[in-house]
């Protein structure tokens, strides 16, 4: 038995400590536009106060990037572009990335960096092509016969004779999977090619699940939540015990994107899309693939998807574009955008950067932000501003939370001003303020070595001293190399 199903959608991302795991979210309240308090300077280091989401300061950006994020999810955005512009490190990117963490895992959000259309094998138009229709979700709905219910019971049974093929181990014969609703239980038997699809959903009693009866596909819908706790923070999803039978009729959706759908259905044999239904569609993602994705393919899906729209099965989903550094772009890859952002089947697209006046890519002529005139028209435009030393201090804070390093406490009446003799916090953001956010983050780590080298867990500000003393931040070492020209090779 077949078991088909999408495994990741191609926007999920991938979680590590970044530059911008600290981020959590806009920490904007829904319904009154307003920001969460983000901790006051009066309180003498505001280090204990940063916000949860991770975001400090900034308050007009963030609050425009809220207003951003209720216009997607009322879909009344899509084909319009956003830029956000503002110095280098004052959170650009990281509000691009909390406005992808207030849509949520089913608005499509899709990031890229302008420089990726520098290929030598594909078109510029064709990877800005490609990553248009990444932001553009498509939610499936159908009924389907599925069995569902709480799983009580959830054991294999091997076969009594070894493995004819291996020799030694014993296969697995059949599932055994008791499935419980509030109308009553029924135990069944499974064939062994659904057991893995049961692992990789990491199955286990007190889960409710449901199994396609056709394709065998299992999907864990959270808890059952009888075994919900009193905690307030929970890992889990808990949802209540299924009603009715335990085979039945039920909607079934699906979240893709039309890049899933053209790459899943780009192969050698494909079949005249015509003649397939939606589910054919979907489920062509499991197959291994691919050649290549052409504009007639494309074009073939866009016609069976509005087939599909048109009928109610399928609900087009306009994501976010997010192209960081568009400067970078070149006067092809803007007209193009201009043309693609008019089309019926667009996303909202937001750029970033950070350069003022400066030469159009492929042209000879300058314009704001590297951008021509007529695209930059149809922009809202979002600006960033500078940091003060106490949001810089809040932000520094929550890096060393998301790296984990301790710092020394403060000391009782430090000047605030003097860097020199202030806690090693202190000592960052005035650097970070002389310097850069960026280079200042950059030395946590370097700092944290220098400390555990010399035995101790915290961080005091004789490491960040010394850290500072073998790197050269970027303007520092601007300015060697123009005192010290001649050394150098020109
Ligand atoms: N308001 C903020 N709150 C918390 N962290 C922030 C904030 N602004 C920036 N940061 C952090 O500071 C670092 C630099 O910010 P970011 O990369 O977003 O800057 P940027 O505006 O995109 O800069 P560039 O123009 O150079 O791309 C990142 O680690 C980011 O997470
Ligand atoms: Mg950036």
């Amino acid at each position: 038995m077949p078991v088909e199903e999408i495994r990741r959608s191609s926007t999920a991302q991938r979680k590590r400590v970044s530059v911008h795991s600290h981020v959590r979210g806009l920490g904007v309240a829904a319904d009154a536009g307003e920001l969460f308090p983000g901790g006051g300077a009066a309180s003498g280091g505001g280090r204990r106060e940063a916000p949860a989401c991770g975001l400090v300061g900034q308050e007009g950006a963030r609050a425009a990037a809220a207003l951003l994020v209720d216009l997607i999810r009322s879909k009344k955005m899509a084909g319009r572009a956003v830029l956000l512009s503002g110095p280098p490190c004052t959170g650009k990117t990281a509000i691009a990335l909390a406005v992808a963490l207030e849509l949520g895992r089913r608005v499509p959000f899709c990031p890229m960096q302008a420089s990726e259309v520098y290929s030598s094998e594909v078109k510029k138009t064709e990877v800005l092509t490609e990553h248009f229709r990444r932001a553009i979700g498509l939610r499936i709905k159908e009924v389907k016969e599925v069995y569902e219910g709480e799983v009580t019971e959830l054991a294999a049974e091997e076969s009594a004779l070894p493995d004819a093929a291996s020799g030694y181990a014993r296969s697995i014969a059949r599932i055994v999977v008791t499935l419980r609703t509030t109308k009553g239980t029924k135990t069944l038997r499974l064939d062994p090619s659904i057991h893995e699809a049961i692992m990789r959903e990491r199955v286990e009693c007190g889960d409710v699940i449901y199994m396609e009866a056709v394709s065998g596909a299992v999907k864990r819908v959270g808890r059952c939540d009888a075994y919900a706790t009193e905690y307030d923070l929970e890992a889990d999803e808990y949802v209540p015990l299924p009603k009715g039978d335990v085979r039945k009729r039920r909607e079934v959706v699906q979240d893709v994107t039309l890049h899933d759908l053209d790459a899943a259905n780009a192969r050698p044999l494909q079949t005249s899309s015509q003649d397939t239904d939606v589910l054919a569609l979907v489920n062509q993602l499991g197959r291994p693939r691919k050649t290549e994705i052409t504009d007639k393919l494309r074009d073939e899906v866009n016609k069976a998807v509005e087939k599909y729209i048109e009928q109610g099965v399928a609900e087009v989903v306009p994501g976010v574009l997010f192209i960081d550094e568009v400067h970078m772009l070149d006067m092809e890859c803007f007209a193009f955008l201009n043309r693609a952002l008019e089309s019926n089947l667009a996303p909202i697209v937001i750029f970033s950067t950070n350069r003022g006046v400066c030469r159009v890519r492929g042209t000879d002529m300058s314009s704001p932000h590297g951008i021509p005139m007529d695209l930059l028209d149809r922009c809202l435009i979002i600006r960033t501003v500078p940091y003060t030393l106490e949001q810089t201090r809040q932000i520094l804070w929550l890096r060393t939370q998301a790296e984990r390093v301790t710092l020394e406490a403060a000391r009782e009446g430090g000047d605030e001003a003097a860097a020199d003799d202030a806690d090693a916090l202190q000592m960052l953001a005035v650097l970070a303020q002389r310097t850069s956010l960026r280079y200042a983050c950059n030395l946590l780590a370097p700092a944290a070595m220098l400390a555990r080298a010399a035995g101790r867990d915290t961080v005091g500000s004789g490491d960040v001293r010394e850290a500072n003393a073998l790197f050269l931040d970027a303007r520092a070492s601007a300015q060697r190399v123009t005192e010290q020209a001649q050394g150098y090779i020109a």
